[in-house]
């Protein structure tokens, strides 16, 4: 990719993936300045010439999570007025995804307001295993939606014996169905139901894990609420004492440290679509999502350009 023609700014949500992601470009990344005015409002500047290029601005947006919308609002109006041709948000972790549908009313459709306000800033958007695929609908801007599940069954590699993969909840049942597919494996769900923020209970088991390696599989590590559920109803269900966790986003949030040190778990497998949680007490293990990222960036540029 040509440098003059295509710029990659990262916002400071996640420098680390802004890093890799431009040395597998081999695109340099923007400077720019990001700091603080002194009552705290936040201070962007670009010290680059975006005019004319093909910007891509990347921002995992996630906590916080309203500085790093603004971040990415203020860079993406710095763009704009500096005459950028086309500007495309990357976001590999799109926060309030799971607010996709209201409880009841005097609820608000917060993946809605986040999609409608930052699709208005930019031309385009990327993102990463949405909770929900449907929220697509809610951006004014064409979105191309990438799955990092792909990456996460080559991390896992082909050993393991019998092996059955398990959606947590009903929710992901697809996302396992085609995870289960490629790997040749049958499918099992459990049904999960959300007590709070916080807390899960998990019903009943559909599918045979009778001495079988489960893998399960699902969009976000968030409290570990739903993957301790699990664990507990695949053991009771006469798992193999193998049990794999998948997920495309680590978030480790609340108990889900405490959680996660007393489950049986041989690995926990995540991307990098958010910065790294600090000595977790499991086996974790994070294939990065900066190739496909590249991928999704040099084809969008290809389109654009042709
Ligand atoms: C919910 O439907 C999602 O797919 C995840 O299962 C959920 O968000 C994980 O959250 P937690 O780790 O807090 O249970």
């Amino acid at each position: 990719m040509n440098p003059t023609d295509v710029c990659l700014l990262s916002g400071t949500a996640h420098p680390a993936l802004g890093e890799s992601l431009s040395q597998v470009l081999g695109v340099p990344l923007a400077k720019r300045i990001l700091d603080r005015f002194p009552d705290g409002e936040l201070r962007v500047h670009l010290e680059e010439d975006v005019r004319g290029r093909d910007v891509f601005l990347l921002q995992s947006v996630c906590a916080p999570v309203g500085d790093h919308v603004l971040e990415l609002l203020l860079l993406a109006d710095a763009c704009r007025r500096s005459g950028a041709a086309r500007i495309t948000a990357v976001l590999p972790y799109f926060a309030y995804a799971r607010q996709d549908r209201r409880e009841g009313s005097g609820d608000p459709l917060g993946a809605a307001v986040l999609a409608r306000t930052l699709g208005e800033a930019v031309d385009r958007i990327v993102t990463v295993d949405l909770h929900s695929p449907a929220i697509e609908g809610s951006f004014p801007v064409p979105m191309e939606h990438v799955s990092a599940m792909p990456l996460l069954q080559q991390h896992l590699g082909t050993a393991g014996g019998q092996r059955v993969v398990v959606s947590p909840d009903v929710g992901g049942l697809k996302r396992a169905e085609r995870f289960a597919r490629e790997l040749g494996a049958p499918v099992a769900v459990v049904h999960k139901s959300r007590l709070s923020g916080a807390e899960v209970k998990a019903g009943g088991l559909v599918g045979d894990v009778q001495g079988a390696s489960p893998i399960i599989v699902d969009d976000m590590i968030s409290t570990a609420g739903t993957i301790e559920a699990a664990v507990h109803v695949l053991l009771d269900q006469g798992c193999a004492p193998h049990i794999t966790v998948c997920a495309t986003h680590g978030l480790f949030v609340g108990p889900a440290r405490d959680r996660l040190a007393k489950l049986p778990l041989e690995r926990v497998v995540i991307t990098d679509s958010l910065p790294p949680p600090a000595d977790l007490p499991v086996p974790l293990e994070t294939a990065s999502i900066a190739p496909l990222l590249a991928d999704t960036v040099r084809r969008l540029h290809a389109d654009g350009a042709a």
